[in-house]
């Protein structure tokens, strides 16, 4: 259960990064700008299920 919500942040995470360098190209500087807030996000989620992972007794 867990490796698939790991799984699934980090598949948010690259598509996330991916539409940022579109909106960049695009020249959308604020959409960029939130697409790095959900990048960051979603970084974390994945880092914290990782920590949960390890961590956690099963
Ligand atoms: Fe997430």
């Amino acid at each position: 259960m867990l490796e698939a919500v790991l799984a699934a942040e980090c598949q948010a995470t690259g598509d996330y990064a991916r539409r940022t360098q579109e909106a960049e190209e695009f020249g959308d500087k604020g959409l960029s700008v939130q697409l790095e807030d959900m990048v960051r996000d979603e970084t974390g989620h994945a880092e914290e299920t990782e920590r949960i992972l390890r961590d956690w007794p099963m």
